[in-house]
């Protein structure tokens, strides 16, 4: 599959697949949009002290950059441990491409736009105190046998189920619910009727929020 780099309307970088028109991140915004369903709709929800986030999938690794920067901001006196699932990682030259270092004001977040995408896989990293970031190179239906900590929060940012369809039914988000505490929040940028319904049937109490820029709406989905 070709990747090609384009900007978004924030002026942020994306990559887009173009045998499938499928983006990493929103058009109308590739920065916005993290931050939006991310952090807003995401880790600024969650107050526990230490806090397990699951992120499907890692790709250009902007949402642990804007997780990073949030944390450095808000809440350093809070742990995170941040695990990224990627079974296609990008290459090194792509990463650099993005030059998401160019977003961030802070010179710690700045140094690891590039630096995590040559972190070895299979591993834990403190990337500053009390932030630890685990790459997993594996598939998304391999998190089944994948011994993980109880999370508390997820990040499913698979491509859209036009293009990956099984990524948005039962088979995965009963493995990914299985991985969640109770009181746990799964967000997402997809507001997909078929989607709200499996995680009710799931036991979430769902919510339906705004959504970032040029989408009406998204998905917070608590788990009981
Ligand atoms: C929407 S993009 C990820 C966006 C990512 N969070 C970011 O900020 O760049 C979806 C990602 O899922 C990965 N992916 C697709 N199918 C997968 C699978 N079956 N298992 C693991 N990763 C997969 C893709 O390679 C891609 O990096």
């Amino acid at each position: 599959m070709n990747r090609e780099l384009i900007t978004t309307q924030d002026g942020s970088k994306t990559l887009l697949i173009s045998d499938l028109n499928e983006t990493y991140h929103s058009k109308h915004g590739a920065l916005q949009e993290a931050k939006h369903v991310f952090i807003d709709h995401g880790l600024n929800l969650v107050s526990d002290y230490e806090i397990n986030i699951l992120e499907l999938g890692f790709g250009t690794g902007l949402n642990v950059l804007v997780t990073i920067d949030e944390y450095l901001r808000n809440i350093s006196n809070q742990k995170i441990n941040y695990f990224g699932v990627e079974k296609y990682p990008i290459f090194f030259s792509e990463a650099a491409e993005l030059c998401y270092a160019e977003l961030f004001s802070d010179a710690i977040t700045k140094d690891l736009a590039l630096q995590i995408h040559e972190l070895p896989w299979e591993a834990t990293h403190e990337l500053v105190p009390q932030f630890s970031l685990t790459k997993l190179k594996k598939d998304f239906f391999d998190l089944k046998n994948t011994a993980l900590p109880p999370i508390d929060l997820v990040y499913f940012d698979c491509f859209g189920a036009r293009v990956q369809p099984d990524l948005w039914e039962l088979e995965l988000l009963e493995i990914v619910a299985f991985k969640m505490k109770s009181g746990a929040l799964l967000t997402t940028y997809s507001s997909k009727g078929s989607v709200r319904r499996t995680l009710k049937d799931l036991g979430f109490d769902v919510e339906k929020k705004p959504g970032p820029p040029g989408k009406r709406e998204m998905i917070n989905a608590w788990k009981k």
